[in-house]
């Protein structure tokens, strides 16, 4: 059979990449990279961002225009990384019983992220390339579209340790002791479908058919030793993560992430999100990771809607105009829980949200959160199926967020329009050096 795909003709506007795309479509190819050679620059901490056009001199970490952020580097990028606006996430079993697949294929998604967040396909050989009795080795609906902002977040669950008695991949020993089942909560209506997994990958760009693809690819390359065990995707970021960036709003209304840890202050990072080098032997491979508690968080929203304006600043603690707090001053005021109204009750009440949360009530633990809002239809009852897709990384989740989970559950006002319906825990290795794999530390 002859093969139709001719040799690429470049259209005015695009550029066909010389050697691995010869005969066929590439993402970066089309959009004339080829003359724009890329300089990392500082981005916060953590994650490296690059621009199109660039200088060596730092910038703001919020920049306009197309984005790309390093995949390499001390931590994963995704989490301090100014939160973008899409998300996939993804959970996976490990189908295997073989370690040696376990590790190819970390080494394979190591490959096809690096290459994915760079704009590239996922494949050397790309959508419209290569053997052509063989699958393509990407997919396809990224031609043409830019890196967008693309991280790929990767972690690993207790069940990759031990799942039924079993240590099914010789990890047990390398399991960090603050990786565990997370317990259950007052007021969860958790679906086992939408919970836990082996292997998580939380893809965040600014364009949701690029975080989509990526997902789409990895779940392809594994086929055979993974597959997605439940899915999530989020529209409009739940938090801001950088001070560059303007406090979004969740379905509630209300503005979420004004306290929330910020990328431009790497103290308080090292302080909450990452595992630091001497905390246990067994999770040494860690250090400079993080855990990610995932929680799918159903709004009822139709309740809410119903509910006055006093009572919904009341369960917040926080004006809804703009998000300052209800004892006075402007957004990113210090809220005092100590101030009270000529009623003589607290200005923010004992069970309003931000009181609970507070650090000060919690022995200083903080968080970084990363959420997302959803909408996954309706449930025929002419109810959304909607909420707030809750990740948060810290570096413990034993002291950073069980205990507060656990107060909200028994006495946050909010939780009364709330049902956690999903929950997840995933240690999340350090970043990955030129030549190294996801989570090498972990397996050598
Ligand atoms: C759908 C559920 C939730 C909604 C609608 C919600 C909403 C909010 C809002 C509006 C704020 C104030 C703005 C801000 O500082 O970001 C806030 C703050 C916060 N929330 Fe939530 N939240 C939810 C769930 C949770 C959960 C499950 C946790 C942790 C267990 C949590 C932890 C926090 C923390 C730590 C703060 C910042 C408090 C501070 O440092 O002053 N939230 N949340």
């Amino acid at each position: 059979m002859s093969d139709p795909r001719q040799p690429a003709e470049a259209l005015p506007d695009q550029t066909v990449e010389p050697a691995t795309s010869r005969r066929g479509l590439s993402r970066r190819g089309l959009l004339g990279a080829a003359g724009a050679g890329v300089v990392g620059l500082g981005a916060g901490v953590g994650a490296t961002l690059l621009t199109e056009r660039q200088s060596t001199a730092p910038q703001a970490a919020v920049p306009a225009g197309p984005v790309r952020y390093a995949f390499h580097g001390p931590h994963q990028a995704g989490i301090a990384t100014p939160a973008q606006d899409r998300l996939h996430f993804a959970a996976f079993d490990v189908i295997t019983d073989s370690r040696e697949e376990l590790v190819a294929l970390l080494r394979e998604w190591t490959d096809a992220a690096a290459r994915m967040t760079q704009g590239d396909g996922a494949g050397e050989l790309g959508p419209t390339s290569g053997p052509y009795d063989a699958p393509p080795d990407d997919t396809g609906e990224a031609i043409g579209l830019p890196a967008s902002g693309l991280t790929l977040t990767f972690g690993f669950g207790p069940t990759l340790y031990e799942k039924d008695g079993q240590d099914r991949f010789s990890l047990e020993q390398r399991r960090p002791e603050a990786l565990v089942r997370l317990p259950h909560f007052s007021g969860d209506k958790l679906d086992p479908e939408r919970s836990d997994g082996d292997l998580c990958v939380q893809a965040c760009a600014d364009d949701p058919q690029v975080a989509v693809h990526a997902i789409r690819n990895l779940a392809r390359i594994g086929f055979g030793r993974v597959s997605i065990r439940w899915s999530q995707l989020g529209f409009g970021r739940t938090s801001s993560t950088s001070t560059a960036q303007a406090t979004p709003r969740n379905l509630f209304g209300f503005k979420d992430g004004t306290a929330n840890l910020k990328v431009e202050d790497p103290e308080l990072l090292a302080d909450h999100v990452w595992v630091p080098p001497s905390s246990e032997r067994r999770a040494a491979w860690l250090h400079g990771g993080s855990y990610l508690v995932a929680r799918r968080i159903n709004l009822t929203i139709e309740t809410w809607d119903r509910q006055s304006l006093r009572e919904q600043e009341r369960v917040v603690g926080r004006t809804k105009a703009e998000g300052a707090p209800l004892s006075g001053g402007t957004e990113f005021a210090e809220p005092d829980f100590t101030l009270k109204g000529s009623d003589q009750a607290p200005m923010i009440a004992p069970d309003a949200h931000v009181r609970l949360v507070h650090p000060d009530h919690n022995g200083g633990a903080r968080m970084l959160r990363r959420g997302y809002n959803f909408v996954d239809g309706s449930n025929g009852l002419g109810r959304l199926d909607a909420g707030l897709f809750f990740l948060a990384y810290v570096r413990d989740p034993r002291t950073h967020y069980i205990p507060i989970q656990t107060k909200l559950g028994l006495s946050d006002g909010l939780s009364e329009y709330l049902q956690h319906t999903g929950s997840a825990l995933f240690a999340v290795p350090p970043g990955v050096q030129p030549g190294q794999f996801l989570g090498q530390g972990l397996f050598t």
